[in-house]
Order: C-alpha cells, then sequence, then structure tokens
C-alpha cells in the first residue's frame, strides 16, 4: 500500500506564506503542496523557487501554483493572506481590511467542497479565526488560529536563556489574545519537574522582576521586529509547520492554539488562545489551567476585548 497522500493549501504567499511553504519543505511534512494567491506571478515564482530546491529536501513534495478548486482535496488550508500589520499599528487595527479579504477567501475555499481544517494565521488571529468559523460554518473544532502558539514559544525561548535550561523544558503558557492583552501563567509554569516559583526561590540570581521583564518582551516581540523589518515571519511559518504536523501525524500535542470557547473559563462565543490537544480531527480537547485571580481577570480582559472587535463585524 502507498503512502497516504496529505494535501495541505495556502492562501497567501506573501512573507508568512512563503516562510512557511519553505520550512513545510525543508521538514518534508506534507506530500502536496499547493499554493494560492491573488499575484499569481508571485506565487508562481515560488512555486519554481521551492521546486528548485527538491533535490536538497528530506523527502518529495509535489509543489504547484494553484486555485480554489484545489481546496476539495485540501487535509488543510491555511490562511495567510491578507495585510500585514505596519509600523505603529496593532493588530487589531487591522481586523476591518483582513476581514473582507477573508470573508471572500472563505467563500470561495467553501465553494470548492473544502471538508478539511482551516488554520488561521493572519492578524488579528483571534478575531479571523471567529470570521473563518462564522462563514465557513465548519465546526468549531476544524478551526484552528495561530493564537499564542508564537507567544509560548517567544516565552520558553527566553526563559530558557535567562535559566540557561533548553527551552523545551520549559513548560509555561502565554494565554489571551494574540496581542496587547495577552497574559503569562506564571501559576502553571514549571522548569522540567520543578514549579517555577519555587525555582526562583531556590536557585540564587533569578527574581520576579526579572521575569516581568522577559514577559513584556514576549508580548512586544512583534513591535519590535516589525520596527527593524517590517514584518515578522520565520518564526510564526515554523510555529504553523508545528501545527500542521501535530493535525497530519495526529499527534495529541498541547498547543496554545486559537479556539472557540463553549464554556470553558466560563466564556463562549470567542476564539482565544488557550492550551489545547491537537490531533488529526482539529481541537481534540481545551485544557482549563487553574488561574489565580490576577491572572483571572487579566483573561476576563482579553476576552472582553475580542468580544468588542468581533462585534463591530457585520458577519
Ligand atoms: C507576530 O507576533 C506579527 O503577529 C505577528 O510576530
Amino acid at each position: 500500500m502507498g503512502e497516504k497522500l496529505s494535501r495541505v493549501a495556502i492562501v497567501g504567499t506573501g512573507y508568512v506564506g512563503a516562510s512557511y511553504a519553505f520550512a513545510m519543505v525543508n521538514q518534508g511534512i506534507a506530500s502536496e503542496l499547493c499554493l494560492i494567491d491573488i499575484n499569481r506571478e508571485k506565487a508562481m515564482g515560488d512555486v519554481m523557487d521551492l521546486n528548485h530546491g527538491l533535490p536538497f529536501a528530506p523527502s518529495r513534495t509535489k509543489i504547484w501554483l494553484g486555485d480554489y478548486s484545489d481546496c476539495k482535496e485540501a487535509d488543510i488550508v491555511v490562511l495567510t493572506a491578507g495585510a500585514n500589520q505596519k509600523r505603529g499599528e496593532t493588530r487589531l487595527d487591522l481586523l476591518n481590511k483582513n476581514t473582507k479579504i477573508f470573508q471572500s477567501i472563505v467563500n470561495q475555499v467553501m465553494e470548492a467542497g473544502f471538508d478539511g481544517i482551516f488554520i488561521v494565521a493572519t492578524n488579528p488571529v483571534d478575531v479571523l479565526s471567529y470570521v473563518v468559523w462564522k462563514v465557513s460554518r465548519m465546526p468549531k473544532e476544524k478551526v484552528i488560529g495561530s493564537g499564542t502558539i508564537l507567544d509560548t514559544a517567544r516565552f520558553r525561548f527566553l526563559l530558557g536563556e535567562y535559566f540557561q535550561v533548553d527551552p523545551k523544558n520549559i513548560h509555561a503558557y502565554i494565554i489571551g489574545e494574540h496581542g496587547d492583552s495577552e497574559l503569562p501563567v506564571w501559576s502553571s509554569a514549571d522548569v522540567g519537574v520543578i514549579p517555577l516559583c519555587d525555582y526562583l526561590k531556590k536557585k540564587k540570581g533569578f527574581q520576579q522582576c526579572d521575569l516581568d521583564d522577559i514577559f513584556i518582551h514576549v508580548r512586544d516581540a512583534a513591535y519590535e521586529i516589525i520596527e527593524k523589518k517590517e514584518a515578522t515571519y520565520y518564526a510564526i511559518a515554523m510555529a504553523l509547520v508545528r501545527l500542521t504536523k501535530v493535525i497530519l501525524n495526529d499527534e495529541h500535542s498541547i498547543l496554545t492554539v486559537s479556539t472557540y470557547l463553549d464554556g470553558e473559563y466560563g466564556h463562549e462565543d470567542v476564539f482565544i488562545g488557550v492550551p489545547s490537544i491537537v490531533s488529526r480531527q482539529g481541537i481534540k480537547q481545551i485544557l482549563e489551567i487553574e488561574l489565580n485571580d490576577g491572572e483571572k481577570s487579566m483573561f476576563n480582559r482579553s476576552v472582553q476585548i475580542l468580544k468588542e472587535m468581533a462585534e463591530t463585524l457585520d458577519l
């Protein structure tokens, strides 16, 4: 029996979409990669460029310039299209521009007969995931935003540097909006098997105020990078590849994706970043971390902000 084919369609081959395609091919994650973009010349250039790298890739990927009809057979459609954040602009400022673009894209993907999983990466990612869910009428488990996966990775990287421990052994989450109102869950953060607060007490030279600084750097990382090079794309692309791999391989990994709350954390009708088990079916389960009072009120505020944004939309 031949290996099962896996098809991923990418809509939007800007910085993020093209970096994602590059990372996908380098890691050999899917057998088929279809690139769709309103600028077909640019997307064709990417297809050619990526194909020319195939002799150096770990496995073969069929890569082509596609259109929406190719989404019918896709296991995953990754949405990276839309305007990106400009200097000084918040992710939420982008909302109106990108909602219009998304309504048109999602309608065309659905008209093609798509029945797989949507991954949403465009900002503001939480509200746009909500838009995708509304417009597509997909089950809530099948619309997954990149949420705070990247923020969690930034957090682990910086904490790893601070404690001089492999970031993979830092178990700490950023939850909430992928944006200004996100929060670190210090109360359940661990360094390996040691609760972070104990680690702080036991080891000399570490202090809470440094950790507070680390969080500020995580929260403001995108602004800082955009100031320097106008866009962020490598790390988000790698985060999206990880999410894609978790879905295609049915890994049941825990990722802080943006997902629809239906009573969890005391909220409903909102997409927001929370740790969730992700499988071939999409969101398998949302994990409810026990938050302390401060964290709870920050999380509630984040929900409130996202809901207010979604209420301004005409869906
Ligand atoms: C980031 O956090 C801009 O959302 C993008 O890098």
